[in-house]
């Protein structure tokens, strides 16, 4: 029996937060990359699709790739690489822009949210925004992937990427293997501590909400003791009408106490609440620091694991991205 192709990504906007890492880097080391034939990757390409800098790009691309060796990917046991450094990525991405429709992706709740925020502005968003979904289609589609672990604001994307794929298989022949997301059963969503209804996402301008996960213990301590907070006292879990408190229940049992929910009993203040909290995270990330610490004074090292995963990237979406050419009819070189 073939192991289960698993097919991730995390994209260089900024720097990489808690929210990053408990919705989807930890359990792609603790289990994802034991259990599957897996492959993760700083997906540049889509940091694109927004205003950027040249220099912090490439900056945070290097930061995201060896924080993906320190949070304990295994380049022995899984594939770490960098989205432009294969090319079937964008060969594919067309292909998907030809497969799905302007509609479906207009319809996609980051590009309504991203394109609002801009134009309040009186800004404009880039096409790139837009057809976006279609380059994570590739992404998934090109590995023939099975399943996509991901934290819950990338569900819809999966989604679409699975209709994407119905699609080209029943216009042009079987080509592609139709994926799945999963999400963690705890902390699929981690809300900013500053607007608990937000989530809590790497390229928000306000960072006092953002616990990013090389923030040294006091940055974190701090603004974990200033999460924000319900009215009321008492220690409930519910997201919808108490969602601070749920956020900060939802991150002490992510950090391995058990269920939120059970959790809300053990509490009868928010600053005791808050206390451990803190203190969970700045356990949980310890580990996670020292290593990129560690890492950062060996570059080559990290270079070597990009270089190596590229290669193994490119040599499995090769074959199927020519073969999704062939099918739509375009005449292979000779
Ligand atoms: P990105 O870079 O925004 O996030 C990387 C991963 O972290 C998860 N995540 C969260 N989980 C819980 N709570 C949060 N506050 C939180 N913020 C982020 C995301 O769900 C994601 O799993 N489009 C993707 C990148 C991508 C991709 C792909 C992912 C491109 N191609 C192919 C999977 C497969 C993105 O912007 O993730």
């Amino acid at each position: 029996m073939t192991r289960t192709r698993i097919f991730s990504g995390v994209k260089p906007t900024g720097h990489l937060t808690l929210g990053n890492y408990l919705g989807a880097l930890r359990g792609w080391a603790d289990e994802d990359q034991h259990r599957a034939d897996a492959l993760f990757c700083v997906v540049d390409l889509h940091a694109l699709t927004v205003e950027h800098d040249p220099a912090r790009v490439r900056r945070l691309s290097r930061q995201a790739a060896t924080l993906l060796l320190a949070v304990g990917l295994d380049p022995r046991l899984c594939t770490v690489f960098v989205q432009s450094h294969v090319d079937e990525h964008t060969r594919l991405a067309y292909l998907m822009e030809c497969t799905a429709s302007d509609g479906e992706m207009r319809r996609m709740i980051q590009y309504k949210e991203k394109t609002e925020r801009e134009r309040a502005r009186g800004g404009s968003v880039r096409l790139s925004l837009l057809t976006y979904p279609a380059l994570m289609a590739a992404d998934i589609l090109a590995y023939g992937t099975g399943e996509v672990p991901v934290g819950e604001d990338q569900a819809q994307h999966v989604e679409l990427t699975r209709d994407l794929a119905v699609r080209f298989n029943q216009r042009y022949g079987q080509t592609f293997v139709v994926p799945k997301a999963t999400v963690p059963k705890v902390a699929a969503r981690v809300m900013d501590l500053q607007e608990p209804t937000s989530k809590m996402g790497k390229s928000h301008a306000r960072t006092s909400g953002i616990v990013y996960l090389l923030d040294e213990p006091e940055v974190v301590r701090k603004k974990v003791m200033r999460a924000v907070t319900d009215a009321g006292s008492d220690v409930v879990y519910d997201r919808a009408e108490r969602p601070g408190v749920a956020n900060l229940l939802d991150i002490l049992a992510a950090c391995g106490a058990g269920d939120p929910t059970e959790l809300a009993d053990e509490y009868d203040s928010y600053g005791a609440l808050k206390k451990d909290t803190a203190e969970a995270v700045v356990e949980l990330l310890r580990p996670v620091r020292e290593r990129h610490a560690e890492l950062v004074k060996d570059p080559e090292y990290v270079d070597s694991v990009l270089r190596d995963g590229a290669e193994r990237a490119r040599a499995i979406a090769r074959p199927r991205v020519d073969a999704a050419y062939r099918a739509v009819g375009l005449m292979p070189a000779v």
